[in-house]
């Protein structure tokens, strides 16, 4: 989510001013950071949520002790006791059990507390977790909750799953599509089962980010804001920025391509070498 902070996240939360905020999955802490300087200036306060905290992490919330709450714990169990929040940064486990059953949660407090339900900014609402489950800790699911997975990758348009493909790293669904699968199939899922108005909207590029608000929430200047996300300047801005980190890609993969045609290159010379050297020792008379 953090390649949307600048132009996209940053300004829904000066626009909105949340006084207390959620965010789930906060990995490195690169979207946290962020959030947590936006605290300490308007005083408001931050529940991170992340199960598994890389040190970088630590780090940051080393430097914010006041501005915030940390659950060492998965969203699941921990939302229900987190007293009600203006904005959640959703961005944690992507998959429909997860995400569906988050905003229940989320949701489900507001309404029992007597409070506005949040504003939620999610991540991965497009390729290719829309439609396809990944799963950080599969064996913590139920059975019924998950799809069949490998750690195998995926390619756009192509459903079954590949050697060569992204995020081949990670747990993913057998396959794209269907019922109760992906993270914007979560978020459908209950939108539709919601009953009251939520406009959501979509940006659908780096990996997507989805914009949830509800009635109680809506405000003229927010609006504007997100019409603005789709106003020709902004998307022109977008395609630049996505051309650019394109070209930035290619060179990387260019420049990995020579070192490994050098590393190749030496690996071959030096195989000849030694096969020189024994060849000179066999034919040597012995004694
Ligand atoms: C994609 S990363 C988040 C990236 C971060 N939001 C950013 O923009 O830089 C997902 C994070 O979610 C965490 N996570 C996985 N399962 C979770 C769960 N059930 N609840 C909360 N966080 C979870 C992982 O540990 C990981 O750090």
């Amino acid at each position: 989510m953090h390649r949307f902070w600048k132009r996209f996240v940053s300004p829904i939360i000066e626009t909105a001013q949340p006084r207390r905020l959620i965010e789930i999955g906060a990995e490195f802490g690169w979207n946290t950071a962020p959030v947590l300087e936006y605290c300490r200036r308007t005083g408001a306060t931050l529940e991170i949520i992340d199960p598994a905290p890389p040190p970088a992490l630590l780090e940051v919330l080393a430097r914010y002790p006041a501005e915030h709450v940390y659950h060492r714990a998965k969203s699941l169990d921990v939302i229900p006791q987190i007293q009600p929040v203006d904005l959640v940064l959703l961005d944690g486990d992507h998959n429909w059990h997860t995400v569906y059953n988050e905003l229940l949660a989320i949701f489900r407090g507001a309404s029992e507390a007597g409070a506005a339900p949040p504003i939620v900014v999610f991540h991965d609402i497009a390729w290719p977790y829309a439609r396809r489950d990944m799963y950080y800790t599969p064996l913590d699911l139920d059975p019924s909750a998950r799809h069949p997975y490998a750690d195998r990758g995926m390619l756009p348009g192509q459903s079954e799953l590949t050697e060569n493909g992204l995020n081949a790293n990670f747990h993913n669904a057998l396959h794209e599509g269907g019922p109760r699968n992906g993270v914007l199939t979560g978020i459908e899922d209950f939108i539709a089962g919601y009953g009251k108005p939520l406009a959501f909207r979509q940006l659908p590029f780096f990996n997507g980010l989805g914009i949830l608000v509800p009635e109680e929430r809506t405000t003229p200047a927010l609006e504007a804001l997100i019409d603005s996300f789709y106003s020709r300047e902004s998307l022109l801005e977008t395609v630049v920025t996505l051309e650019t980190d394109g070209m930035r890609v290619r060179a990387e993969l260019a420049a990995q391509n020579i070192r490994l045609t050098r590393q190749a290159e030496a690996l071959r010379r030096a195989k000849s070498t030694i096969e020189a050297l024994r060849a000179e020792l066999g034919a040597k008379p012995a004694g």
